[in-house]
């Protein structure tokens, strides 16, 4: 074979490998040496890509300036945004729907991506949020006993709350303390619309699965549907829904957006983000399970500067002296992919990124910077913490009427 034909089969051969490796769901993101390939992701799951009109028709909207995630592309998809905001600008409202399934003590700086992104669009919108915390499907998935997930459930409720969500507009639940009536009504609607074949197809289910993971979809499924909700949204059936959260929770609203109208339901709209991630790279998340790819919320500023240092994937180069000459990969750079989502001063950023890229700022100095934003972020919600008591998280649980929550 020539050389140039070697080449392109090698290449090929490459792509095929990454392309091959990559999977994305509610239990696994992993991807090749590339990286997550978000654009294939899109295409893939059938969703659409956030545009720059879409952003600034948000911040039109809103009457306020973008959230850095939006602007930056990191909430970077979306399902029938555009719709339902064509109904907003007409008068009408909907709700927010998110969620987070308690298998850890303490979230880590991934899953704050969500809900600080959720309290935004809470705040611009004026619109009230469900927030479901799946202490069953953590039960089902890990090694866990029925009372440790809702114990973590309640615990991880208080890291929710103390991201400054508004009680009057919102109400969490967990799903061991509030599934029943008119929400388990959905779930029976929703399971006998859906096949074996289909939730094989969806969720990679197989056969030595327990049937305890095959019955959960159903229950992430149903918050999506005003009428699970009686107490919130009685009468108001049609009431269109927006769930913010992570590419890889998409499998589980592309089974409800197909199942919706066929019970007379409204498809819920989705606002999707990449994913924050792990210290190694970007060719897998932040995970909770791996304490050495995380920072945590619990982490001191100590911890947080020694996993930097130590851990953060550096897109420099080995010497000082090829440093300044060749500059720094800032694609594969996780210090500044992390600054991206938290440093909000966007000349700052604009800035540290071009000097690391030109070779001026070196890897360390670029760490020194994180370090700082990171630890700041994470004090920040500490001293939030601390201030979160029981007794508020049986108020944000209780059901209960939000009056006023479209005021
Ligand atoms: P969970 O607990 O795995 O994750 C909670 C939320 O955080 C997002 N997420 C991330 N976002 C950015 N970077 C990361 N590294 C990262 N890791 C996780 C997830 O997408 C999610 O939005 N089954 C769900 C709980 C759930 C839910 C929902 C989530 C129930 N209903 C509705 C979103 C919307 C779960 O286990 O999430």
């Amino acid at each position: 074979m020539a050389a140039a034909e070697q080449g392109v089969d090698a290449a090929r051969k490459e792509k095929e490998e990454e392309e091959e490796e990559q999977v994305v769901n509610p239990w696994e993101v992993s991807a090749g040496k590339g990286g997550i390939d978000y654009d294939k992701l899109v295409d893939q799951f059938g969703c659409q890509r956030i545009d720059d009109a879409l952003v600034g028709r948000i911040a039109r909207l809103t009457g306020r300036p973008p959230h850095c995630f939006l602007r930056r592309g990191l909430f970077f998809a979306h399902r029938d945004l555009n719709e339902l905001l064509d109904l907003y600008e007409k008068g009408e409202k909907f709700y927010l729907y998110t969620g987070r399934g308690p298998s850890s003590e303490a979230l880590h700086l991934g899953h704050l991506i969500p809900f600080m992104f959720t309290k935004y669009l809470q705040e611009a919108f004026k619109v009230p949020l469900v927030i479901q915390l799946t202490d069953d499907e953590k039960f089902l998935w890990k090694n866990l006993t029925i009372q440790e997930s809702k114990r973590l459930a309640r615990e991880n409720a208080k890291d929710i709350i103390a991201c400054g969500f508004d009680i009057e507009r919102t109400f969490i639940f967990s799903d061991f303390s509030f599934v029943g009536g008119a929400f388990y009504e959905n779930m029976m609607q929703v399971a006998r619309c859906v096949t074996m074949n289909k939730a094989i197809g969806i969720f990679g289910f197989n056969l030595e699965d327990h049937i305890g993971k095959v019955s959960f979809p159903p229950v992430q499924a149903v918050p999506s549907f005003p009428s699970s909700f009686p107490h919130l949204f009685a009468g108001k059936d049609q009431l269109r829904c927006l769930i913010p959260c992570a590419i890889d929770q998409d499998p589980y609203f592309r089974m409800t957006r197909d199942v919706a109208p066929r019970i007379g339901y409204q498809k819920p709209s989705l606002i999707e983000s990449r994913f924050f991630p792990a210290l190694q790279g970007e060719n897998t998340k932040m995970s909770a399970s791996d304490a050495n790819s995380a920072i945590y919320v619990t982490d001191s500023a100590k911890e947080i500067k020694t996993k930097v240092n130590k851990y953060a994937f550096s897109g420099g180069q080995d010497s000082i002296e090829l440093h300044r000459k060749l500059g720094a990969n800032l694609d594969v750079d996780v210090p500044i992919k992390y600054l991206n989502f938290f440093l909000e001063d966007d000349d700052e950023l604009a800035h540290i990124k071009k000097e690391y890229k030109e070779g001026r700022m070196l890897t360390g100095e670029v760490k020194q910077r994180l370090i700082a934003v990171l630890s700041e972020i994470v004090a920040r919600h500490q001293r939030a913490r601390a201030q979160v008591t029981e007794e508020m998280v049986d108020a944000f649980m209780a059901v209960r009427p939000l009056p006023n929550m479209f005021g």
